[in-house]
């Protein structure tokens, strides 16, 4: 095997092909240099994501992508100290295209590559805007994929708290938002959808609130929206039965809305209850919704302090990606050339203790 050359400091090139956005960044020291994504449209018509368009579509773009942000930066190849590329979780046949594309152009250029988990690239998005957003923290990841509540004890030091059992926050946003005949992505259509509504006028279930859990039961911090999603399915067939659900989507939909808000948001204060730990940082897709924001801001407003990404690094980014590869490349790691992508890997240093 030959060995990988040492990061030597520089801007590092940024990829991220792990679902239906394609994306390229340069990042250094002083924030984000250049950053280009695509959201690819093509799945719309089919109202959700195709693994094979998403592959052939990052294949024709990703090379482009990486000239822009490199423009954007005013950097040239010679320059770029290193190579972060999302190596999963995410769809397979996605995460390689940017995963061979990094791993050639790292090889070619005799700089270190690093592969990086997706979901502390959300963790690192808040801190390339906010200075403060850095450990300790409780961390609410909510994506499309996966929803997490963790502690940040330092940066690749994490403690899991909960997560979902089942559907991921954004899947359930998606989901229901199709049921209601909403287009994909869902989360910001029922938004949109629930702002000429009235949450309350009907009633959906907050899973896994039971006040009678207790810290050291998994259920406290653990959340569940596969059950709130069919709820919100029945009750669309129960009204269109009944007259049609014409008119009654906004109210549906908010309501849909104000109880994943509701599990979420309890679920975070009770993580900084427990932990005592008070700066609260948000990251994923589902951290654009204002709703959720407004709420937790509120709920954090005594004394608490909350960390949002702006939208654009809220949803998937390499900005994210090039900055964790350039905190674990200055501190020593680096990929081998054997890298390969792995659909359901393990977030790096999260234990459950
Ligand atoms: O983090 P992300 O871009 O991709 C994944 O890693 O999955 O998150 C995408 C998810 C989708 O499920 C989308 O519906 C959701 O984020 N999302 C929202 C909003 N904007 C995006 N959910 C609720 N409200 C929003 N405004
Ligand atoms: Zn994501």
């Amino acid at each position: 095997m030959i060995s990988t050359a040492a990061y030597q400091g520089g801007p590092v090139l940024g990829i991220e092909t792990s679902c239906d956005e394609t994306s390229a960044a340069v990042v250094d020291e002083s924030g984000i240099r250049g950053l280009a994504i695509l959201s690819q449209d093509a799945h719309a018509a089919f109202g959700g994501v195709v693994p094979e368009i998403a592959a052939r579509e990052h294949v024709r773009s990703l090379g482009v992508l990486v000239r822009h942000a490199m423009q954007q930066a005013n950097v040239v190849d010679e320059e770029i100290g290193g190579v972060g590329v999302t190596a999963g979780p995410g769809l397979v046949g996605a995460l390689l295209v940017g995963l061979n594309w990094g791993k050639a152009y790292a090889f070619a250029s005799g700089i270190p590559l690093l592969g990086v988990h997706h979901m502390e690239g959300h963790l690192f998005g808040t801190a390339l805007e906010h200075a403060n957003a850095k450990p300790p923290f409780i961390g609410l990841l909510v994506s499309g994929g996966h929803t997490i509540l963790l502690e940040a004890r330092g940066w690749g030091d994490y403690r899991l708290l909960g997560q979902t059992r089942d559907d991921a926050a954004g899947e359930a946003f998606d989901k229901v938002a199709r049921r209601l005949g909403l287009a994909y992505p869902g989360g910001p259509e029922i938004e949109r959808v629930a702002a000429d509504g009235k949450a309350g006028r009907f009633s959906l279930p907050r899973p896994m609130l039971s006040s009678r859990d207790h810290p050291s039961d998994a259920a406290y911090f653990d959340m569940s929206f596969s059950g709130l999603k069919t709820a919100a399915a029945m009750l669309a067939s129960e009204l269109e039965r009944n007259g049609g659900l014409n008119g009654l989507v906004p109210d549906l939909a908010a309501e849909f809305q104000e109880a994943v808000i509701d599990v979420l948001v309890e679920k975070t204060m009770r993580a900084v209850k427990f932990t005592n730990c008070h700066r609260v940082v948000l990251g994923g897709g589902v951290a654009r919704n204002s709703r959720l924001r407004n709420c937790l801001s509120e709920r954090l407003a005594d004394g608490g302090e909350l960390y949002i990404p702006s939208g654009r690094l809220a949803t998937d980014n390499a900005a994210m990606i090039a900055e964790v590869a350039r905190h674990r490349l200055k501190n020593g790691e680096r990929s081998s050339w054997s890298l390969n992508a792995d659909p359901s890997l393990a977030f790096p240093g999260l234990v459950c203790s």
